[in-house]
């Protein structure tokens, strides 16, 4: 391999780092207008009435927009059109962040103070805040039941295994909300161009949602819409669906002035309006053997919905999946419930519903351990997969399996032994501060999985020029991750011409086959795989033309270092890509990859959940100081097995992300409410980890157990990086205090 696995120079980092990069704000056009968003600022109620001739009278002020000013569908949902776009009089409003009305004026002052001017009246509902009381069902937030969706499996007989069993741990968990946290809010700009498409211009994980969703919201057909992804600033699940909901706005506004409009969120309407995290609360009952050997879980878990279902029924999946860890268990009983509470609608982020359970079951992990004296390490290690092993589901893995062998580099890489023997030392000399060593060992699935099988299709599109360079455009996104380079690596690879000649495009749903969303850390698989395909296309077109040119056989054409090889001869690349352009070889080839098809039995929950599954494991060092309840991470071994590592540098820039935004969920990040209201609507009172927070030293390994199936071998590892660090470093504090904690995040007045 030339780039596969090397160090490569990121490609969108200079642009990044100079400022040069353009985001979602950072595009203007000729009399473009500014939006403005009305919020019910209300947890429940009826609307009654709204007026908004005070706000149209304002000098600047060009259109004021309610629901009657929709042209097509009002109704937003991925899996129940179960959300308002803009709420009507007579509906309910069911969260602060409702919509009530649009401005669309000169200057985003104007646009600001007219939002202030539209007036309406909401005659106010009880509000359902808590999953306990949601449960109750009265009042019903939205449609029949509160309790508005549920999963499960069942596999064996899990009460003849707690008959049989020598251990059985009950525990309750709870976990708390986590925002995205992305340092660029939502925003959307939208236009007609001159050839009367709707250009949107959005940052965004998932061009194609917002296509669709536009489309059917203004009534207009999709070859009419142009939705090309700006340069984003992070996403993390928050970017999946939620665009829809922002690029509406100027669309609809766009529609109905005919001119550019722009809206930029500013920090508190993006934390009070767009998902979250879900909160969680489980119950577990799980079963051991004396030598450790896991043989029953029964569990409830109820995810905290908020208002509207949005991706809720499709993260409950993952939950379900998730809900038995990484480990091989004979017997299962999971239930999943998702709620409606009159809150902020949760829905995708990083891990998407797993991290919630992999919390508890991993607590649950350690707690055994401790109960039949053996090591944390020892119990995970018993309880792994391997290859021909079934997961929970039923799901028997015949390739790719590194499970064991990330718990043995961890094992290996932290000195695991003397660093125990250290800990402990340490603790009995010192009485207010501890140090605790805290395990995880997860797995994750790629890919959207046996439900989402209809999206799980990607296209890329690769265009050699003339002179050599190359454009690569997949309709996947880049939001910080790496993909670009990834691709730009892969295609490298193929073409054996230098990174530095290829350029890789923002996404364009008018020139890339809907690639469905750029989640579920498939773009390495998904993407990557269409690159490689439209690149050796275009391989194959050149060598048979080479061939006859030459008079030389296939096998004597080696396209390497960006130079080509003939028989005795060395070309540059480019030298050849001028050949071929002259001689009307086709340059131009679209890749499009479909996942292998999925078994499985959505009644059961038994089968094929996901086509692979990355394997990590993480080692957690934390110092608690007992007198401040501080909790300080201080360093980290971590593995993953992705099959394959394509882009070294992007890949530990995951695991480094992934440990801190993960550590964040575990011990620092809280939304506080007061009657369903967010006030903790900025950074400088929801806080995330900062710089002063990561540990010093985040070590970083990779198994590459390769998956047939994936680019070169390789599986996802987006998502993973962040999975393995809660349990980790939650299970770090509670063993630096002896005692368990059973919440995330863990406040410093939990260890008070
Ligand atoms: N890394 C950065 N820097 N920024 C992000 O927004 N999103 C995460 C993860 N890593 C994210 C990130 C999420 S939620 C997913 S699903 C994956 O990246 C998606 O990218 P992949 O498919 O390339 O792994
Ligand atoms: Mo990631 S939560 O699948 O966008």
């Amino acid at each position: 391999m030339k780039y596969i696995g090397k160090k490569v120079k990121r490609i969108d980092g200079a642009a990044k780092v100079q400022g040069t990069a353009r985001y979602a704000a950072d595009y203007y056009f000729h009399n473009m207008l500014y939006g403005a968003v009305v919020y019910a600022n209300k947890p429940h109620g009826i609307l009654k009435k709204i007026d908004t001739t005070e706000a149209e009278k304002l000098p600047g002020v060009v259109y004021v927009a309610t629901y009657k000013d929709v042209p097509g569908s009002n109704k937003f949902g991925i899996v129940t059109k179960d959300m308002n776009f803009l709420v009507p009089e007579g509906d309910k409003v069911r969260f602060e962040g409702d919509v009530i009305a649009l401005v669309a004026a000169e200057t985003p002052e104007i646009a600001q103070k007219a939002a202030e001017l539209v007036k309406f009246e909401i005659e106010d509902l009880p509000p359902v805040l808590t999953i306990d009381e949601a449960l109750k069902d009265d009042p019903v937030v939205n449609g029949k039941t509160n309790v508005a969706f549920h999963r499960k499996i069942r596999k064996g007989d899990v009460s003849k295994a707690f008959k049989e069993a020598d251990l059985i741990i009950e525990m309750d968990f709870e976990t708390g909300y986590q925002e995205h946290a992305y340092l660029e809010p939502q925003g959307a700009v939208a236009f007609y161009t001159p050839e009367d498409i709707l250009e949107i211009y959005v940052t965004a994980q998932c061009p194609f949602y917002v296509q669709e969703d536009v489309a059917s919201i203004l009534n207009l057909p999709l070859n009419k819409i142009n939705v090309i992804q700006t340069e984003t600033g992070g996403g993390f699940g928050g970017k999946e669906d939620v665009p829809s909901y922002i690029a509406a706005k100027p669309a609809l506004l766009s529609y109905l002035t005919k001119r550019p409009v722009k809206i930029i969120y500013t920090r508190e309407m993006d934390i009070k309006e767009t998902s979250k995290r879900h909160p969680s609360k489980s119950k577990y009952k799980v079963a051991f053997k004396k030598d450790g050997t896991l043989i029953a879980v029964e569990t409830s878990v109820y995810l905290d919905m908020g208002a509207y279902s949005t991706l809720s029924p499709i993260v409950m999946y993952r939950t379900t999946i998730h809900s038995c860890g990484a480990y091989k268990v004979p017997n299962v009983y999971v239930d999943v419930y998702a709620i409606y509470t009159n809150k902020v609608p949760c829905g995708a982020f990083r891990g998407f519903g797993s991290p919630q359970v992999l919390f508890a079951m991993e607590a649950i992990m350690d707690e055994a351990a401790k109960k039949l004296g053996i090591d944390p390490y020892e119990i995970r290690y018993k309880n792994a997969l391997d290859i021909n092993e079934e997961t929970a589901t039923g799901h028997k893995l015949v390739s790719s399996v590194g499970a064991k062998k990330t718990l043995e580099r961890v094992y290996k890489m932290s000195d695991y032994l003397n660093l125990k023997e250290k800990v402990e030392k340490y603790n009995k000399s010192n009485t207010y501060k501890k140090l605790g060593l805290g395990w995880s060992h997860i797995f994750y699935g790629v890919s959207l999985g046996s439900g989402g099988q209809h999206l799980d299709g990607a296209g890329a599109k690769v265009h050699v020029h003339s002179d050599g360079t190359i454009n690569v455009m997949i309709g996947n996104t880049e939001m910080g991750q790496g993909a670009k380079t990834t691709m730009a690596i892969i295609a490298a690879e193929v073409l054996g011409q230098d990174v530095s000649k290829i350029h890789v495009m923002q996404p364009q749903t008018l020139v890339v086959q809907d690639s469905g969303p750029t989640v579920a850390s498939r773009t390495t698989v998904f993407s990557g795989n269409a690159v490689k395909i439209a690149a050796e296309k275009i391989k194959s077109n050149m060598k048979t033309f080479l061939s006859n040119y030459f008079g030389v056989g296939h096998n004597e054409i080696v396209f390497e270092n960006g130079k080509c090889y003939i028989r005795d001869k060395i070309f540059s690349f480019d030298e050849i890509a001028t050949l071929c352009n002259n001689n009307n070889v086709k340059l131009v080839e679209m890749g499009w990859f479909e996942t292998p098809k999925l078994h499985f039995d959505h009644e059961n929950g038994i089968g094929e959940a996901y086509v692979t599954y990355t394997f990590s494991t993480q080692l957690s060092l934390v110092e608690v100081d007992l007198l401040t309840g501080k909790i300080q991470l201080k360093e980290a071994w971590v593995c993953h097995d992705i099959g394959k590592v394509i882009n070294y540098d992007g890949a530990v820039g995951q695991v480094h992300g992934g440990v801190v935004q993960g550590m964040g969920y575990a011990v620092m990040e809280e939304i506080k409410m007061n009657n369903g209201q967010i006030i903790t609507n900025n950074f400088n009172n929801y806080l995330i980890p900062t710089v002063k927070d990561v540990p010093e030293n985040i070590h970083v390994d990779f198994v590459e157990d390769m998956y047939p199936e994936g680019p070169f071998g390789a599986k996802g590892l987006g998502e993973p990086s962040l999975m393995s660090s809660p349990p980790s470093v939650a299970n770090a504090v509670s063993h630096a205090l002896g005692k368990r904690i059973r919440k995330i995040p863990i406040a410093m007045e939990d260890i008070i």
